[in-house]
């Protein structure tokens, strides 16, 4: 039987690395930048922390988490989301509020797997712990666009919304009912189970036959008090300070039960049915769900795998860094010798540095340099050690100088560094 991956994963190749490498430095720059520090939770969890934050009815908890019972049969889950297990993080590890804390790695949902969605997905998240302030929605929202614009990504829309929040959310939820009530025998069975569950996640539907019905249920922008209104003013403010342009979707509730407030998502032209590439909003109430005291808190988790896909679309070319700087080519068992300190001593020199291992022609290690992008060829043979100089080619222009063995460290460093 031969082995292969499970199914809604994959393997990031050498060939792709530099570009997740790239974005993670740059989403790192800007978010400390901002006054984020990261934080690295485990990435399984007790199952409780998920069923009760993310909330029973919405479509991860009931159909998506990977759920296994360990060897002493404690139920434990592969974290489908960053925000419960930094909630529980900040409490359990009594971090100073406010906290502002960012993560980047990978999570676990069991969807189907098509372009933009994976089993197994990552995400670069950001949560601001303690502050109730619409300035921290605004600050969330714009390190998320600062990030996508400055990785070069144009076609970009921002959506906002109030979701409502314990007060106001129970007369939405009563409207919702009132309305499908008379369309329940229409909806799929997932909707059935929502509508006695929590019929904001019926909001969530994909199903074209429940989609129909959506399109012409309440709006939750007619149903929020006076707070939640305000809010969602102030936030609307702060973007028009930093000159972020939004769309109001007045049915934007977002699929996890946690949201109070303010709700967004960032989506993608390029993206086609997948096309969220980042999302957030407040969570006023989850510090409390869990056990500690009342917090506001507000954050957004942005989807790498995504983000990589649409800039692959929108043609974006990332300014990755290729090659090495030197091959050493060596020539004979003595050369070979010198050769293999020569490029240690490079390699100390914080050069990236490359030598055959092994005794090859001449014309094969400079194929392999080639193969490499080496911006240097350094050669090492029998004649050139016995006058103590070595051969510089420099790969561009063709160009070749001999330089003095106890130079060559030096002189590299001089061209390369
Ligand atoms: P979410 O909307 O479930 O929110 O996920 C955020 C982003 O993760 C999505 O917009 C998408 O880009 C990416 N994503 C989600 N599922 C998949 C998948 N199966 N394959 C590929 N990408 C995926 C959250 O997770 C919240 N914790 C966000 C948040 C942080 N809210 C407040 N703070």
């Amino acid at each position: 039987m031969k082995v292969r991956k499970v199914r809604g994963t994959r393997d990031i190749l050498p060939d792709k690395i530099r570009k997740w490498q790239y974005i993670e430095k740059i989403a790192r720059e800007i978010l400390e930048n901002f006054g984020f520090q990261e934080i690295r939770t485990p990435l399984f969890e007790e199952t409780p922390l998920f069923s009760r934050s993310i909330g029973e009815a919405t479509d991860i908890v009931a159909k998506e988490m990977y759920t296994f019972k360990d060897r002493k049969g404690r139920s434990l889950t592969l974290r489908p989301e960053g925000t419960a297990p930094i909630v529980r993080a900040y409490l359990e590890n009594r971090l100073p509020t406010p906290a502002k804390l960012y993560y980047l790695g990978p999570f676990y949902r069991y969807e189907r797997p098509q372009a933009g969605r994976y089993r197994e997905f990552y995400q670069i998240g950001a949560e601001t712990i303690g502050s109730d302030s619409p300035a921290s929605d605004a600050e969330i929202i714009s390190l998320t666009m600062t990030l996508l614009k400055k990785l070069g990504l144009k076609d970009l829309i921002l959506q906002l919304n109030g979701a409502g929040c314990r007060k106001c959310q129970p007369d939405y939820k009563e409207a919702l009912k009132n309305y499908f009530r008379k369309k329940l025998n229409s909806l799929c069975d997932d909707c059935k189970r929502r509508y006695r569950k929590n019929p904001l996640r019926i909001l969530d539907c994909k199903s074209k036959g429940c989609q129909k019905y959506i399109a012409q249920a309440p709006a939750i922008s007619n149903y929020l008090c006076e707070k939640c209104k305000a809010t969602l003013e102030e936030v609307k403010k702060y973007l028009d300070i930093l000159k972020i342009e939004y769309t109001i979707n007045p049915r934007l509730v977002r699929g996890l039960d946690y949201y109070t407030r303010t709700a967004f998502e960032i989506t993608s032209r390029e993206l086609g049915a997948q096309n969220a590439i980042a999302a957030g909003g407040r969570y006023d109430d989850l510090i409390e769900d869990l056990g500690g005291p009342s917090t506001p808190a507000v954050g957004v988790a942005l989807g790498t795998d995504r983000l990589i896909l649409a800039l692959e679309r929108e043609g974006v070319r990332l300014p990755v860094e290729e090659g090495i700087d030197v091959y050493l080519a060596s020539l004979g068992t003595r050369a070979s010798k010198k050769g293999f300190a020569l490029v240690q001593r490079l390699r100390e020199k914080n050069l990236k540095v490359e030598g055959s291992l092994s005794s090859k022609s001449l014309k094969s290690q400079l194929r392999l340099a080639n193969k490499l992008g080496a911006r240097y060829v350094l050669i090492l043979g029998e004649e050139e050690l016995t006058k103590k100089k070595a051969i510089l080619k420099e790969m561009a222009t063709g160009k070749q100088k001999k330089i003095l063995l106890n130079k060559i460290v030096e002189e590299i460093s001089r061209k390369v560094g």
